[in-house]
């Protein structure tokens, strides 16, 4: 497969370590392209041929992902073949994720999207293939279309991202949105903070190392933001239990209407979801001009949409 910045082309999707900005903004400019011919034709623009089987494996639970993927599939003409956790499949009887994918290979998809703890050895696993693996969140590590399609509407939203200052608030250490974030915003040159309880969050020294601002008041974190991000706390990627409960984190670091008042107006609300109401944000912020949170499940499929086509035939 032959790569430009006009026509990227990529192998597999782990993380952005073999992309430059140049190919990731063709992805994001692609995808909004498309977005936009979709909503002028007034209908999906799916290919009629089956070109081939795509994988999904999810091997932990999904509700957007796993639905953005496989919608992006049927519109970009691909079959999803689905296996969903462990129901139903050799799994169950002691085969192994790299058996359990090596076997599927030897059918032929034209590429695998995987779903995996940190536990699984996916970049292994995927030097052992000839076939492309997309990451669609592995444990901890990162979770590269989460933030491609975060920074898709924001790019949709500013018509850059250069310079911009984009605000976590939460359970940094656990969340895999987070670290894919980090490797962005390297690459894309935006500007990345976060306010969270201190056992949640960076520590000083990396928060340093990282380039990351690190705020201890909520109050000048959302001040400072131009995007804020509201993270799910992800209890079950938790060592121990946290004694905060629901309440106290609602309290300390909960988005609601009151504290949106700080952000700019010009500001904007995502959350990569699932979402936990009441918790980490306010469900009436929903409906605030600012938020983008269901627009970036819809902006998500037309980025998997271009990262599929792109893996498949090279034609952006
Ligand atoms: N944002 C996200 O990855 O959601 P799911 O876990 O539902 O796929």
């Amino acid at each position: 497969m032959k790569s430009s910045p006009t026509s990227p082309t990529i192998l597999s999707l782990l993380d952005f370590q073999n992309l430059n900005s140049a190919q990731i903004f063709s992805f994001i400019q692609t995808a909004l392209d498309l977005k936009k011919r979709q909503a002028q034709a007034g209908r999906f623009l799916e290919k009629q041929t089956i070109l081939g089987t795509g994988a999904l494996l999810f091997f932990e639970p999904s509700t957007r992902t796993r639905f953005s993927f496989e919608t992006a599939c049927i519109r970009a003409g691909v079959a999803p073949l689905i296996m969903d956790n462990l129901a139903g499949s050799s799994l169950e009887k002691g085969e192994s994720i790299e058996d359990t994918i090596l076997n599927l290979e030897a059918m032929g998809p034209l590429f695998f999207v995987v779903r995996c703890s940190d536990q699984t050895e996916l970049r292994e696993i995927s030097e052992k293939l000839k076939t492309p693996v997309i990451n669609a969140g592995w444990g901890k590590k990162s979770h590269p279309t989460q933030a491609l399609l975060d920074a898709t509407t924001l790019f949709e939203r500013w018509g850059d991202l250069r310079d911009k200052n984009i605000l976590f608030v939460g359970d940094v250490l656990h969340s895999r949105v987070f670290s894919s974030h980090v490797e962005l915003s390297k690459i894309l040159g935006y500007r990345l903070g976060y306010c969270a309880p201190t056992e949640f969050g960076l520590g000083e020294f990396e928060s340093l190392k990282a380039g990351i601002k690190s705020f201890d008041q909520i109050r000048h974190a959302l001040e400072w933001a131009d995007a804020v991000i509201t993270l799910r706390v992800q209890k079950e990627r938790h060592d121990s239990i946290s004694g905060a409960t629901n309440e106290d984190y609602r309290q300390r670091y909960g988005l609601n209407l009151e504290r949106a008042k700080l952000l700019k107006p010009s500001a904007v609300i995502l959350h990569p979801g699932p979402i936990n109401y009441g918790v980490e944000i306010e469900k009436n912020l929903l409906k605030d001009s600012r938020s983008v949170i269901l627009q970036l499940v819809e902006n998500g499929v037309f980025i998997r949409e271009v990262l599929i086509k792109s893996i498949i035939s090279g034609e952006i």
